[in-house]
């Protein structure tokens, strides 16, 4: 099996959009350093993007230089397209303690598929150097066709695993409107549109839950009983 890492970060930013008039645009290089794979970024002749990629030696990596405690964090993404079988596309952040036993972690991984045949999106999420959270589920549209925007919103009371469209600036799933609105009261819990999303993907795309597997966990993991419809 193929292992192809995209992306890691230390505790991650939020939107990074520095939207005060009159200032000089900021360039990615201000928030960010490259970790590894230095040859595999591009950046536009702004400043303000870095183009990532990924082929079949080294995916890359990058890490914020400040810390943060909550954010938002999105990236558009294209899979390889045809036989993918056995690859696995990860994408995901952690702490700057990286790969150590306290790690803490937020993972999609893409799990390929052959030719035609649709790739499966898992997610994960580490907790002091302990995954064992995968949820399995079928994508409602084809992620090697063009880019998606796949976000992680993080907080005191949530973590929200979303994958979008891209409506420049933004993608359309996000508020942009308050100043750290990723841990505003807004952001502790699901809206109600986004609450219809979660029963939808639920009764029709979710393959696999962690929660649900009793063979696996004969006592439910405590973090399972918190409500989304709180
Ligand atoms: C980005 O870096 C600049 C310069 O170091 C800093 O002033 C700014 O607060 C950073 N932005 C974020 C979102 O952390
Ligand atoms: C590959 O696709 C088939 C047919 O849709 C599906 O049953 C299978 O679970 C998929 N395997 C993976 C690893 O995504
Ligand atoms: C994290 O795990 C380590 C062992 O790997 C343990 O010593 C430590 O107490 C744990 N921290 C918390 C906050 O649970």
């Amino acid at each position: 099996m193929a292992a192809a890492l995209l992306f890691i970060a230390a505790l991650m930013a939020a939107s990074y959009t520095s939207s005060e008039a009159a200032q000089p645009k900021a360039s990615f290089e201000d928030n960010f350093s490259i970790m590894w794979s230095e040859d595999h970024f591009k950046t536009s002749a702004d400043g303000q993007i870095w183009y990532l990629s990924l082929d079949k030696d080294t995916g890359c990596g990058f890490q914020t230089k400040q810390r943060y405690r909550f954010g938002w964090f999105s990236m558009k993404l294209k899979l390889v397209g045809g036989d993918s079988a056995g690859v696995v596309t990860a994408y995901y952040m952690c702490t700057e303690n990286g790969a150590g036993p306290t790690r803490d972690e937020l993972d999609f991984e893409f799990l390929g598929n052959r030719t035609g045949e649709p790739y499966l999106i898992q997610t994960n999420i580490y907790k002091n150097g302990t995954g064992n959270r995968e949820m399995r589920h079928m994508l409602w549209f084809d992620p090697t066709e063009e880019y998606h925007t796949y976000s992680i919103l993080w907080n005191n009371h949530q973590i929200v695993v979303e994958a979008c469209q891209w409506e420049d600036p933004f993608p359309e799933c996000v508020s942009t409107t308050t100043k750290n609105w990723w841990d505003q009261y807004d952001a502790w819990h699901l809206s109600d549109e986004q609450k219809m999303d979660f029963a939808w993907v639920q009764r029709n795309l979710v393959i696999y839950d962690y929660c649900k597997d009793t063979e696996r966990f004969p006592t439910v993991p405590v973090e399972c009983s918190l409500s989304p419809w709180d």
